[in-house]
């Protein structure tokens, strides 16, 4: 397994010495071995086949870190409750579980989005070298403690540390040990504040799900916007950043039935990485009229969308304002697994 993902890790890395007129790679040369598909149009056919189902991701975190059974309880928890894993009627009672809650947020961010974000840039210090990574990791934490803290009436200062990121494609069982008791204390903390408040205590695995998902897809576009000048305008718009920095690289899943799908033959539960990232990377602009898709399409789009624009152009507008009293942010080095990370460079 561990030889598969680095070499997974290896071409994502490296998309160009992909042959641009394939679709797919196999990563072994088993009867049914892992596939990376970065074919712009058997990714749409593979993310839109409701023969095909999202791989479960704790399995995996499970067998790369060796876990022992029963380990990772509120992931495991999470993950059940989540339309990120989920397929068919049960990812569908998921998704409509979640929707009152991402409505809500969405609705009420632009009240206090843009003041926040100048804010957080203000109680930076003038003329001190600032961590890029830093940065962005302590505006996502203060944002998702704001979001917390306003659905549930406290002062964020209330909450218990948030969970922070976890879906590394490389990790140990000790840090994912550490954020699944974060994220256990979360759960119990909401869930005791909604009981207190008098509202629905259900509610409160889908306020967590805004911690859980929302974090590292929205560090990787603020990380690259941070680093990147945009070429259309002065100040990055959302979407085209999103475009252009396509924060999720892959999305795991499995076909439930063998199948073939545009010519390519698969196994029932053969692993699929499917990056219309590498597809965005590696075809050419000018000659492609296929939409990007950097928040997923069908069924398993991303909820998080809208609340994850208004955050990004809040981002970057009150950046605007505080850049220049801020000249040093430290430069980064961008590499990608599930998601795209960036790291200072000293
Ligand atoms: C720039 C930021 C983001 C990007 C690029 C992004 C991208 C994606 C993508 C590509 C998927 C589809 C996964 C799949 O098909 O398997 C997804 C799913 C999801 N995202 Fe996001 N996301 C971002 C931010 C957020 C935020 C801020 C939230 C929460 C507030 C969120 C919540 C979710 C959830 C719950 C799912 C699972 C949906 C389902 O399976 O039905 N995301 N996201």
């Amino acid at each position: 397994m561990s030889s598969l993902i680095l070499k997974l890790r290896e071409i994502i890395n490296n998309p160009h010495q992909l042959d641009s007129t394939k679709e797919w790679i196999p990563l072994g040369d088993e009867d049914s071995p892992f596939i990376l598909v970065y074919g712009k149009a058997l990714c749409f056919s593979i993310i839109k086949s409701t023969e095909v189902a999202p791989s479960n991701l704790l399995s995996y975190w499970k067998t790369i870190t060796k876990a022992p059974v029963n380990s990772f309880p509120a992931m495991e928890a999470y993950f059940k409750l989540t339309p990120f894993s989920l397929h068919g009627q049960e990812h569908f009672v998921s998704r409509r579980a979640l929707g009152p809650c991402y409505k809500r947020i969405e609705k009420e961010l632009p009240n206090w989005i843009s003041e926040f974000s100048e804010n957080f840039f203000r109680a930076y210090k003038n003329n001190e070298t600032i961590s890029t990574s830093s940065l962005v990791v302590d505006y996502i934490n203060q944002f998702n403690r704001e979001i917390l803290a306003h659905e549930l009436s406290i002062d964020s200062n209330d909450l218990p540390a948030m969970p922070g990121e976890m879906a590394h494609m490389i990790t140990t069982y000790k840090l994912v040990e550490a954020y699944d008791q974060r994220l256990q204390i979360l759960v119990n903390f909401i869930e005791k504040t909604l009981n207190n408040i008098g509202l629905d205590m259900s509610e409160a695995w889908s306020l967590v799900s805004i911690t859980v998902m929302g974090t590292e897809g929205l560090a990787g576009a603020l990380l690259y916007g941070l680093a990147n000048k945009p070429n259309k305008t002065d100040i990055w718009q959302a979407e085209d950043l999103v475009n252009l920095s396509y924060p999720v690289t892959l999305l795991a899943r499995e076909p439930l039935c063998d199948l073939n799908i545009n010519g390519l033959s698969l196994k029932k539960g053969q692993r699929l990485y499917v990056s219309p990232a590498l597809a965005s990377m590696l075809t050419n602009v000018n000659a492609d009229e296929t939409p990007d898709i950097p928040f997923g399409m069908g069924v398993h789009i991303c909820p998080g969308k809208r609340i994850s624009l208004t955050v990004i152009n809040a981002f970057f507008n009150a950046w605007s304002h505080a850049e220049a009293l801020h000249p040093r942010i430290s430069k980064v080095k961008f590499s990608r697994d599930f998601i795209l990370r960036a790291k200072d460079i000293t």
